[in-house]
């Protein structure tokens, strides 16, 4: 019920403005934003990597309506990119990973454009791969809702021929997933698995969180077993647990897999696992469109609206 209410005010322009404007809510950006602009961003990622993390950065930002903003958004992941590199950040610590890497979604650049709005989105990719290369960083495709699953797939496949390390996100919730991840599980192949974050139809996709969890399992065993580099995106301890253990099951070392987490979500928990010498990425995002991003992450965990309303009643 409250997850719907936050779903609902995430897409209400009239609440956006009013909680946009309030000038407590700068304190939850804080927690959860790593700045408003590349350089704040680049800021935020050297502190996390001083603590034994790695990162990964997202330009917020999503559905771009117009060519024009999906190639300045294409940009903006140009200037990051060399920003990272003349920071020292992006060193490559494996083959297909580096400390610091970049996660788009397509419809930040365009995909979502009528006629040939994937292929607008491809050429940007390219381009945001080809300046990652360039300074040793990789890419990231974030998969946003299922109606992009087959398209933004598509892309990865395309942009592996020429930029191997490109890696994509597959969503648990999902009923296809499984079989995405025996096809996308080959040698060097390094895919994201997530629970998902959108609102999806009961055709599609599990509505029972155990099934999703159930599911997500599966899903790493298959990833686990296969020939690539999986990560592991969620703050569920009781998943993270399950991924560590399975890990050793099927004989994979701590480099050969990392886990991830969210900019402010389980800051501890990401330390602390990175001092048991596991790999940790988190992910960073940053730019002023924050609203729907934090909607969202209100919407999935209802105690961090408690945190945003505490934030209202203190002085600091
Ligand atoms: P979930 O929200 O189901 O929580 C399970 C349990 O985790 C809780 O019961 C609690 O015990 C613990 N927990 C969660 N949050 C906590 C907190 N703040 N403090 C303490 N404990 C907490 N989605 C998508 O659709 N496409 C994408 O590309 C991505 N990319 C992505 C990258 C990364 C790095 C992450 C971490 C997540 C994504 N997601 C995503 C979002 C993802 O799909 C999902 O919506 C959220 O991670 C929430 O699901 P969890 O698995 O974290 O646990």
């Amino acid at each position: 019920m409250l997850r719907s209410v936050i779903l609902a005010a995430s897409r209400n322009r009239g609440i956006e403005r009013l909680v946009s404007n309030a000038p407590v809510s700068r304190a939850v950006v804080r927690r959860f934003v790593g700045g408003g602009d590349a350089s704040a961003a680049v800021g935020a990622a050297s502190t996390l990597v001083e603590d034994g993390l790695l990162v990964t950065l997202d330009h917020l930002g999503e559905d771009t309506g117009d060519a024009r903003q999906a190639g300045v958004i294409a940009e903006e992941y140009l200037g990051l990119l060399q920003a990272l590199g003349r920071a020292g950040l992006a060193e490559r610590i494996g083959p297909l990973t580096a400390r610091a890497e970049v996660s788009v979604k397509l419809s930040a650049i365009g995909q979502a454009l009528p006629g040939d709005g994937e292929k607008i989105a491809l050429e940007h990719a390219r381009r945001i791969c080809a300046a990652a290369r360039a300074v040793g960083a990789t890419v990231t495709l974030d998969m946003e809702d299922h109606t992009t699953t087959d398209a933004t797939l598509a892309t990865l496949v395309e942009l592996r021929e020429d930029f191997p390390e490109t890696a994509g996100v597959l969503q648990s919730y999902l009923r296809r997933t499984e079989g995405d991840c025996r096809a996308l599980s080959g040698p060097g192949s390094r895919i994201r698995l997530c629970k998902g974050a959108y609102k999806e139809p009961a055709s599609v996709a599990y509505q029972d969180d155990l099934d999703v969890d159930v599911s997500y399992v599966r899903c790493m065993n298959i990833l686990l077993a296969g020939q690539g580099y999986p990560m592991f995106a969620t703050h569920d301890p009781r998943l993270v647990d399950i991924a560590r253990e399975r890990a050793k099951f099927h004989g994979k070392g701590q480099h050969e897999y990392e886990l991830q987490m969210l900019y402010g979500v389980r800051p501890s928990e990401q330390r602390r696992l990175a001092r048991e010498g596991e790999t940790v990425r988190v992910y960073v995002p940053y730019g002023s469109d924050w609203y729907g991003y934090l909607m969202r992450r209100l919407a999935e965990r209802p105690s961090n609206l408690s945190f945003f309303l505490r934030s209202l009643v203190s002085k600091r």
